[in-house]
């Protein structure tokens, strides 16, 4: 089933696994505010779906995944408009990362700017053989403004992430999987096939357990140890009310597959 919603996102549901389709051809998929809002309001709403259990993100057609930010929107803006720019994209790709289904960014061509913090704002990258991840801000006056500074160096380590910061160096997806960047290449071909492949073997776990795992490593990785180890406690120990919890343990002692319900 596909929604052709009269923006720039195109949504395919199959399987309880929404892909979500940037279409702004004439841009390469440039993320204007529009698109930006759109992105917002349909993770806003995909939540509370029982109908999507999970997304994949790319980019219309064989030569960019996303572009970068609309560089004419940016050229319009002062500082103030430019901190506004900043929050509210980093806002919206925060709550992409906080989902609590499981998200994957398939990468088709270049993924560059905005279009790199998208995929990095993404749970598991998949790329193409073809993708182009890059941060080449710098060379436009400005740096990475939604989360691109923070995430690519949380993921690569800072000496990785200022090579391509600094450099602008756009870098191809032999090199992103070597650094960690992306999780996996696919010919382009098969690069939807994967993501949802991917995705089907991860909806066969135990759905809270999966909410609670992405909480603990994003809620703890920033914090120092000690909390961090209290934070999965506390996401490990709250699954023991759940019927999952009971229905994975006894089908694991009785030597079946799991009946998960998601409660
Ligand atoms: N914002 C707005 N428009 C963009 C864009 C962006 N980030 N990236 C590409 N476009 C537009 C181009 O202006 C061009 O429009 P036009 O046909 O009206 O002239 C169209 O998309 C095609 O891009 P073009 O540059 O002609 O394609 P190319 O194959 O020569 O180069 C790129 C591809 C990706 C290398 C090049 O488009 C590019 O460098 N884009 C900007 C990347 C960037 O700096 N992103 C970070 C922004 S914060």
């Amino acid at each position: 089933m596909e929604d052709i919603m009269p923006g720039y996102l195109v949504v395919h549901h199959e399987n309880r696994i929404a892909t979500l389709t940037l279409t702004r051809p004439q841009a390469l998929n440039a993320l204007n505010l529009a698109a930006m809002r759109e992105l917002e309001q349909f993770f806003h709403a995909a939540a509370d779906r029982e109908d999507i259990a999970a997304i994949v993100i790319t980019g219309a057609g064989e030569k960019a995944f996303v572009a970068g930010a609309d560089i004419a929107e940016i050229a319009a803006c002062n500082g103030e408009q430019g901190w506004e720019l900043a929050r509210n994209g980093q806002n919206v790709l925060n709550n992409i990362q906080r989902f609590a289904k499981p998200v994957i960014a398939a990468v088709n061509g270049y993924a560059l700017g905005g279009g790199c913090e998208l995929a990095l704002a993404c749970h598991l990258r998949i790329a193409s053989t073809n993708a182009k991840f890059g941060l080449p801000e710098v060379g436009l006056g400005i740096i990475p403004g939604w989360g691109g500074t923070q995430r690519l160096t949380r993921l690569v380590g800072t000496g990785r992430a200022l090579e391509i910061i600094l450099a602008g160096k756009t870098i191809g997806a032999g090199e992103a999987l070597q650094m960690g960047l992306v999780n996996a290449v696919t010919e382009p071909a098969a690069l939807l096939s994967t993501a949802r492949e991917w995705l089907n073997a991860i909806l066969t776990k135990a759905p809270i357990a999966l909410a609670a795992a992405l909480e603990s490593v994003y809620k703890g990785m920033d914090k120092p140890l000690d909390e961090g180890m209290e934070i999965e406690a506390k996401c490990f120990s709250r699954l023991f009310d759940t019927e999952d919890m009971r229905e994975g343990c006894r089908a694991f002692l009785e030597k079946r597959k799991p009946n998960f319900t998601g409660k």
